[in-house]
């Protein structure tokens, strides 16, 4: 099948839809998408400011600049407890978003299976059916915290099942994998000889003092873990657009391959900015403020929402999402929308597994996040 005819078969995002609909109306409390709403710290404004000033304007190597290379590899080592060469297994992407075609084209062949735990983020199934593999959502349970198990991925491996997607904290249940669930799914697929891509992108946004574990520090056979990474989410970078991969040499280098020829390379000043804003200490204070933020607003949310008839909701561990059973979730959201002004994702739009619900992103200022939960429950209760 041509590549056209693949992007034929593929719907726009749900997302980008919601946010369309809602610029039509005036006064929306948008908690629909999925970004920071703090501007990017100070320091590393600075710093891309210092790297136009000093003429870095130029092209990059197409993994990326070496001195980012050199922060993310130091990172990993550091944070992530995994080594990764930053001359071979490491590739800078445009945002973590890009890196997921890149990732399924240096590795699967037409027909090839990936397992994709559901709720998932939407860019997933997408790119595996792009690059002409087949996305096998693997269903997970609200009434389970939405936590995967090696049965619910034995279920539904087949002969042509090449990778796991792993995806913690996830995006849109805000769900955080124990150490224990991670050494479980990385067993699973070293037993099996399947890839593990594992999308850390809200790595540094967990709460109650939970730990988040990469699966590369628990793998035992090198290379079978990809590693996405992004300053998009921790960072308040969204629209600089610097993502990161780390993986085996072979398939690094494919992708190397493939970045040449979609944009050469990240911006240029974005990446020197993100090489200082990762080796400075500055960077973790102003995290940790952006953390606490959120994690007082996740209590708020968490808290309204279960007071509103008809919802069932989990409190989420990470990332900046909530997402209730609400019943009808493409009705809702639209009712949401018109009546309320309240902008949420209808939760289908994660895959069937998502049915029913809604995904609402913390992303606001809490008298906002209150006033739009007054605002849903003045609807609910008429
Ligand atoms: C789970 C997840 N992974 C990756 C991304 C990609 O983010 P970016 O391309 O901004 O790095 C997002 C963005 O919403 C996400 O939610």
């Amino acid at each position: 099948m041509s590549l056209h005819d693949r992007l034929e078969e593929i719907p726009a995002s749900g997302i980008r839809r919601l946010f369309e609909l809602a610029s039509k109306y005036r006064d929306v409390i948008s908690l629909g998408i999925g970004e920071p709403d703090c501007d990017t710290p100070e320091h590393i404004k600075d710093y891309a400011k210092e790297a136009l000033d000093r003429g870095l304007t130029h092209y990059t190597p197409n993994n990326g600049l070496k001195e980012l290379r050199d922060a993310i590899s130091d990172k990993l080592k550091k944070e992530n407890s995994f080594f990764a060469d930053p001359e071979k297994e490491i590739i800078v992407t445009t945002g973590g978003n890009q890196a997921f075609l890149l990732i399924w084209a240096s590795f699967l062949r037409e027909g090839d299976e990936v397992l994709i735990p559901s709720p998932h983020f939407v860019t997933y199934s997408a790119t595996v059916r792009l690059a002409g593999g087949v996305p096998v959502e693997v269903p997970l349970k609200m009434e389970n915290g939405f936590r995967l198990t090696t049965d619910d991925l034995q279920r539904h491996l087949t002969d042509r099942t090449r990778a796991i997607v792993l995806n913690s904290p996830n995006n849109p249940t805000g769900a955080v994998l124990t150490e224990g669930e991670v050494r479980a799914a990385v067993e699973f697929a070293e037993e099996h000889c399947l890839r593990v891509v594992s999308d850390e992108v809200y790595e540094k946004l967990v709460y109650d003092g939970i730990r988040h574990v990469s699966p590369a520090s628990v793998a035992s056979e090198p290379g079978m873990v990809i590693t996405v990474g992004s300053l998009s989410k921790t960072y308040a970078m969204t629209g600089w657009r610097i993502g990161y991969s780390a993986g085996p040499e072979e398939l690094i280098a494919r992708m190397v391959k493939f970045q040449m020829y979609l944009s050469a390379c990240p911006t240029s000043f974005a990446q020197y900015a993100a090489a200082r804003a990762l080796s400075d200490p500055k960077s973790c204070a102003a995290i940790e403020r952006m953390r606490s933020e959120y994690a007082r607003r996740r209590e708020l949310i968490y808290r309204r929402l279960l007071e509103m008839p008809g919802f069932r909701v989990v409190k989420p561990s990470g990332a900046f999402y909530i997402f209730p059973f609400v019943g009808n979730d493409i009705s809702l959201s639209e009712k949401l929308l018109v009546e309320a002004r309240v902008a949420t994702v209808p939760g289908s739009t994660f895959g069937a597994a998502g049915r029913g619900h809604l995904r609402l992103a913390y992303t606001a200022p809490v008298e906002r996040i209150s006033e739009a939960m007054d605002r849903i429950e003045d609807v609910l209760n008429r």
